[in-house]
């Protein structure tokens, strides 16, 4: 994987910080970050990360997921009933080894805080991990009807095996 903070330089006992952030914190990166801790947990990889999710927005901190993200997340047997919305500051870009976001508005906005211009290769687009590559961004279904959130479960599902996989790949777990 190309880019990434040299396992070689961080303490390799620690767990490795992973962050998926998207708008609201309710939608796309709640779901992102259930698949992705299924995926380590089948690759044995669990205690190597530790893995969060929060939205740049602010307007739903403290709120669960969407009803329709926790629904078709239930349909396909991940749990989301405890999780409570957080935003992502420029603590957490300094303190996160990994920062996967949704699309370019959110890269945008992360990336709007490294102001020194000290962090920013932590920042990626999670669908340059998609094997079926299409677009570029996860699309926001918040807007859409119900078959928009089964799509995005469908991206984010295969997306974040192949990234579980990169990881255990590169740090050599
Ligand atoms: P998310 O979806 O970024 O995938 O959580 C959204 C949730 C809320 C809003 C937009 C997108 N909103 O405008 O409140």
């Amino acid at each position: 994987m190309p880019d990434t903070p040299s396992p070689a330089a961080s303490d390799s006992s620690a767990p490795v910080r992973i962050a998926f952030v998207c708008l609201g914190n309710i939608c796309r990166s709640p779901l992102a970050e259930a698949l992705f801790r299924q995926h380590a947990a089948r690759l044995g990889i669990s205690d190597r990360v530790e893995i969060r999710s929060m939205g740049t927005g602010n307007w739903h901190v403290g709120h669960d997921a969407d009803a329709r993200t926790v629904a078709t997340a239930a349909r396909h047997g991940v749990d989301l009933s405890g999780h409570v919305a957080a935003q992502f500051g420029a603590n957490d870009l300094a303190d996160f080894d990994h920062v996967f976001v949704m699309d370019k508005g959110n890269l945008a906005d992360v990336l709007a805080l490294d102001t020194d211009d000290a962090q920013g290769q932590k920042v990626r687009l999670v669908r340059e991990f998609d094997p079926r590559p299409g677009e570029y961004f996860v699309p926001d279904p918040y807007t859409g009807g119900a078959e928009g959130f089964e799509h995005v479960h469908a991206i984010l599902d295969r997306t974040t095996a192949s990234l579980a996989a990169a990881l255990k790949q590169e740090y050599g777990w």
